[in-house]
């Protein structure tokens, strides 16, 4: 372990900084390995701090410093100071003022992929979150907002195209040279973060946008020549989220120009850089041969989320990085909004709680739990999390489910003429969600500042003589670390109750009235809610539409939860009765205790479902998917075997799929294709639909799925198709699996995009010798250790993908797993500390495999130069 042990960085130690950068002039002179940069910063003493006379300090990393100039004067090396991390000028004027910094970097060198970079033969940028201290020295902070001016200047034969943030202002070449360059000009001021840069031989795609109030707009989307093709589906996206921001929230575009770059090595998923986003290959290319209906969905979700964080993020942005939740939970929030409004509304709400109870509950419920705002951290790198975005966006919904749209709406109008230009707090954001609804949400923040799943139980009673049902909820939040003591929270609950007719019944709420939205508000720690005028015994469906991101127990009887299956007007709390009941009967096999009797009922009641002709596909496909087997664990709470689990939610499945032979075989009938590939709402779903019963066949009649799945195999209709085969397929092992793998490698090893597919479907395959899988996979030529896609496709696959292999009990695949995080650790950071989060649960298993873990953990605790990255995560889990 490194002999200084990282110190965190503390919310409540925010301070201004002493001198504001108005404007910044950057001159690239682009080399792979040695290029120049000249800053031109113009600086004045920021009134808003109370350091009177302070020294200049500025951010910077890994760049050699060569020359510095005050108001136009070269200083001398005895008036400034250079460390690893800053520049230091002692004396500067108490009035306006310019810096010159000249220095350079090495991008071909930059494999952290931070800072300026090359990927694919292509220079660009990742400045977020602390990227642009890599390029020059700078307040590399959101709260120090500046006028940018960039000069790119680069070969021309190999650097044709040069782009930047905001308005495109000259381009020429430089005569008597092989070299050229452009100038950018972004009229909007901008955090540091926001910065980008891109330079290359490029492919493109133009369009046109014509905004709401006439402003003509010119999209470009830039890839890998021969891509060019791949890009429609983007585009169409682009314009897409564009047109609804201008519908839903009044918010225009803003600049004569949007473009995005799509490279093939990026840590993260996407980046809203200013008029620039710049995107991970896999969320822009899509065409039917090599993307799946799933690939459709993210891209046009992707893109929509990086757009609208121009308004949410970009014109307003973050004081500090402990308000990161302002921009990302905000616009996690708008693009599932957008998704809701374009596609299904009810799939998609269904599909978000999904993945907050995949990554963000288990995240709440162990070492790594942090509030949606958190008060300390030591690498800010670590938290962009599932609670800081997917959290965060659920609090958003909280707080429009709570006020209502008009009051919401008013709210987010306040909200962008108040702060616009500005870097803004969350108390910001949540006080004008308070003015314009005139509500009180101080109890409502501790959302943001309280880490921890809330869990709420509901206790029933009705009393037929008074006709009068009651209805005692309590809430309780578990310790979390730092936070032993919990407050509780103001929960916003849809409640309907449910008659044996399956109409809801009115809501006569004691002392308040018929209830005309059909919500309570839970603020005590206990509190009772009695409604009058209830005819008959209701079924209680409580947190309809999910909507609180809590844990509800209920312990409705099983036949009350078929009854909600089968009858709540919520289809929300249909699909989440048929997740308990799945949930109970995985439990009582892992118990031993099932019972013949429950699984028929169940089984009964998906048949209904699927045979239903009103009910929708996508719908058929969710019930048909069981909770998952970190669910299952979570559920036990400790001394898990994951390999009991695996087997357990397995046997479920195979009954369950041999109940429902007959509807299984009438699906794969009706959903075979007769027409080319489209990816609307209404294909997809039958896709999901289709493949879903294709994956419960293979568990339940062996024979009969291989078939089925060797048929689509045989002549794939599409990559989804193509996809959905073999993910089924590969569930069991057999020698199907082995061939069918190999196949579809040999088919597409020219496609790096599908190359990581086939990754993540062998780091999945389950069954003993599944770490072994991982290493020789490491060792295949087309495995890349400096590839992030590559990289998360298999271990992020293994860790995330497939819990009984990782989590074997002899330890192997712990072992490989940090063998990984050592060797990653040296090269990416950000990259090696995402794969160390995949232990995060650890601690609910049993000892074997616990210690295992630990072991582990500890080994890569005592590699010498650990990152501050890896440190964090791994010394939280190891001492949570
Ligand atoms: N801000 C990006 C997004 O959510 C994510 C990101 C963070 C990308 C850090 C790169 C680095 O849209
Ligand atoms: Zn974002």
């Amino acid at each position: 372990m490194n002999t200084d042990t990282p110190q965190p960085v503390r919310l409540e130690d925010y301070r201004p900084t002493p001198y504001l950068i108005d404007a910044v002039d950057l001159d690239f002179r682009l080399d792979p390995s040695a290029t120049q940069v000249r800053a031109r910063l113009s600086l004045r003493p920021n009134p808003a701090s109370a350091e009177k006379d302070a020294a200049l300090v500025l951010d910077g990393e890994r760049i050699t410093l060569r020359s510095v100039s005050l108001d136009g004067a070269l200083l001398a090396s005895d008036h400034y100071g250079v460390d690893e991390q800053s520049l230091t000028v002692g004396k500067v004027p108490q009035a306006p003022f310019t810096l010159e910094i000249v220095t350079t970097c090495d991008p071909s060198a930059n494999t952290e992929l931070s800072g300026l970079y090359i990927s694919g033969g292509v220079f660009c940028t990742q400045c977020e979150a602390e990227g642009f201290r890599r390029i020059t020295y700078f307040y590399d902070r959101p709260d120090v907002m500046a006028r940018y001016t960039v000069r790119i200047e680069a070969e021309r034969e190999q650097f044709p195209i040069l782009l930047s943030n905001g308005n495109p202002r000259e381009r020429d070449v430089i005569g008597g040279t092989t070299r050229h360059f452009a100038v950018w000009d972004d009229p909007f001021p901008k955090p540091s973060y926001l910065f980008a840069l891109v330079a290359g031989d490029l492919g493109a795609v133009h369009d046109m946008f014509t905004t709401a109030s006439g402003r003509e707009v010119s999209l470009g989307i830039y890839v890998q020549k021969g891509n060019e093709d791949r890009c429609a589906w983007a585009m169409e996206a682009v314009k897409a989220s564009m047109r609804w921001d201008e519908q839903r929230f009044g918010r225009e575009y803003d600049l004569d120009v949007f473009n995005i770059v799509a490279v093939p090595d990026f840590n993260m998923g996407a980046m809203e850089n200013k008029g620039l986003n710049v995107f991970n290959d896999k969320y822009i290319l899509a065409n039917p041969e090599t993307a799946t209906d799933l690939d459709y969905v993210n891209i046009e979700s992707i893109i929509a989320h990086e757009y609208f964080h121009n308004w949410t993020g970009n014109r307003i942005t973050c004081r500090d990085w402990f308000q990161l939740c302002l921009k990302e939970g905000l616009t996690v929030f708008r693009d599932q909004e957008f998704t809701s409004d374009i596609r299904s509304r009810a799939v998609k709400r269904i599909a978000d709680v999904k993945t907050l109870r995949a990554r963000q509950f288990p995240e709440d419920n162990g070492p790594l739990a942090h509030p949606a705002r958190p008060a300390s951290y030591i690498e800010i790198n670590n938290f962009y999390t599932p609670t800081v975005y997917e959290k965060g966006a659920e609090i958003c919904r909280m707080m429009l489910t709570l006020i209502g749209e008009t009051a919401f709406r008013k709210a987010m109008d306040l909200y962008f003429a108040r702060h616009d230009g500005e870097a803004a707090t969350v108390e910001q954001f949540v006080q004008c969600m308070a003015e314009a609804s005139g509500r009180d949400l101080t109890q409502f923040f501790t959302w943001y500042s309280q880490a921890g799943t809330p869990v709420v139980t509901a206790e029933t009673a009705y009393d037929p003589a008074r006709r009068q049902y009651t209805l005692t909820l309590e809430q309780k939040v578990k310790a979390t670390p730092g936070q032993a003591e919990k407050l509780p929270l103001h929960i916003p609950l849809a409640i309907g109750l449910v008659g044996p007719d399956g109409e809801d019944m009115p809501l006569d709420l004691d002392g308040v009235g018929v209830l005309n939205a059909a919500l309570i508000e839970l603020n005590e720690q206990r509190q009772t809610f009695r409604f009058n005028n209830v005819p008959q015994r209701p079924v209680l469906s409580l947190n309809r539409g999910f909507s609180a991101p809590v844990k509800l127990e209920a312990s409705l009887t099983f036949a009350d939860e078929l009854f909600l299956m089968g009858h709540d007007g919520d289809s929300f709390n249909r699909w989440e009765a048929g997740q308990r009941l799945g949930r109970s009967l995985i439990l009582a096999a892992y118990a031993g205790t099932e019972s013949a009797a429950d699984a028929e009922a169940y089984a009964q009641a998906l048949a209904r479902i699927l045979n239903a002709p009103s009910v929708d596909d996508a719908f058929k496909a969710l019930m048909l998917a069981l909770p998952t087997e970190s669910e299952i664990a979570a559920a036990l709470a400790a001394d898990v075997d994951t390999d009991k689990v695996h087997a357990a939610r397995d046997a479920v499945r195979a009954r369950l799929a041999r109940h429902l032979s007959g509807p299984l075989a009438e699906i794969w009938q009706r959903t075979a294709e007769t027409g080319p590939y489209r990816p609307d709402p209404a294909s997809t779903a039958r896709r999901a639909l289709r493949q879903a019963a294709l994956a419960l066949m293979v568990m339940g009649d062996a024979p009969r799925g291989t078939a089925w799945a060797l048929s689509e195999l045989a002549s794939p209709h599409s990559m989804s198709a193509e996809i959905g085969a073999l993910a089924a397929l590969v569930q069991a092992d057999g020698p199907e699996r082995e061939r069918e793998l190999d196949r579809f490698h040999q088919r597409h090893a020219h496609e790096h995009l599908l190359v990581d597919k086939w990754l993540m479907l062998n780091a999945q395959c389950a069954g003993p010798g599944a770490a072994r899988r991982i290493e020789r996979l490491t060792r295949h030529p087309d495995f890349k250790w400096t590839t992030p896609n590559k990289v998360y496709a298999l271990f992020a696959g293994f860790t995330g993908g497939n819990p009984a292999g990782f989590n074997a009990a002899d330890g192997s695949g712990y072992r490989v797993v940090a063998d990984a995080i050592i060797r990653l650790d040296a090269m990416n950071p950000q990259v090696a500390s995402r794969i160390a989060t995949g232990f995060r649960s650890c601690k609910l298993l049993n000892s074997i495999r616990k210690s295992a873990a630990e072991r582990e953990l500890n080994r890569v605790l005592a590699e010498p130069s650990l990152s501050r990255d890896v440190y964090e995560i791994v010394s939280k889990i190891v001492n949570g």
